[in-house]
């Protein structure tokens, strides 16, 4: 029996990946620092923070200057934020949420972004989510299971009973660490680990991904 769906926000309800390269690029540029679209895949799903560090590449900052430039990354970032709009939602992706809500399926976000709400709203899908949790809620990011256990617990719905859906690899791995199922979106290479695997929501039907999970997570 399944009680709860959450969802990551980046790359499974909208593709801000684009946005968090751009304005991690810009900073890079400014501070003249190789950085590429294969740099900028390792941080998909990973914290501001640790997305710096990775930037870096062994490089030591102050703290102070880390601060500066993860707030000048995001000041960069959030001007993207500010033209998304309903037509942002990845394909299939509303469908998908209303037909679990039919199904009497709890909705929660668990994204390790701290600008979860905003895009949220941005999204006009908000209203939704019967819980939100978001790069406040804990202090462990994932890979660790706390964001998913912690929205687990706002919607009272035990592990075993919850599917999570990611597109990265630290996402999956975190939903397999908190006791959950796992849905991968995305290349096999990525997502591998999870119970099962799709390219993206468009085309997926809830009915399809609740036959497809094994009897219990693990
Ligand atoms: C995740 C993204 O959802 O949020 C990461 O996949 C990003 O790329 C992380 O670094 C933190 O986002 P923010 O908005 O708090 O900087
Ligand atoms: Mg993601």
């Amino acid at each position: 029996m399944v009680s709860a769906f959450l969802f990551d926000l980046d790359g499974v309800i909208t593709d801000t990946a684009e946005f968090h390269y751009r304005s991690w690029k810009r900073l890079a540029d400014e501070e003249n620092i190789a950085f590429t679209r294969e740099d900028n895949e390792k941080l998909r799903g990973v914290s501001r923070r640790d997305s710096l560090l990775l930037l870096l590449k062994g490089r030591v900052l102050s703290e102070a200057d880390m601060l500066a430039w993860m707030d000048r990354k995001n000041g960069y970032y959030r001007d993207y934020l500010k033209d998304i709009t309903e037509a942002d939602l990845l394909p299939g992706v509303k469908g998908f949420l209303l037909t679990a809500k039919n199904h009497g399926i709890k909705i929660g976000l668990a994204s390790a972004s701290k600008n979860a709400k905003d895009v949220l709203d941005g999204l006009g899908v908000a209203s939704l989510f019967d819980a939100v949790g978001d790069g406040y809620s804990v202090s462990n990011p994932k890979p660790a299971p706390d964001l998913f256990v912690w929205v687990a617990g706002r919607l009272a719905t035990p592990p075993a009973q919850t599917v999570v859906f990611e597109d990265a690899e630290a996402g999956i791995e975190a939903a397999l660490a908190a006791g959950m199922y796992a849905v991968g979106l995305g290349p096999i290479e990525r997502v591998g680990k999870a119970h099962v695997v799709y390219p993206h929501l468009d085309g997926v039907n809830v009915d399809t991904v609740l036959a497809a999970l094994p009897a219990q997570p693990r």
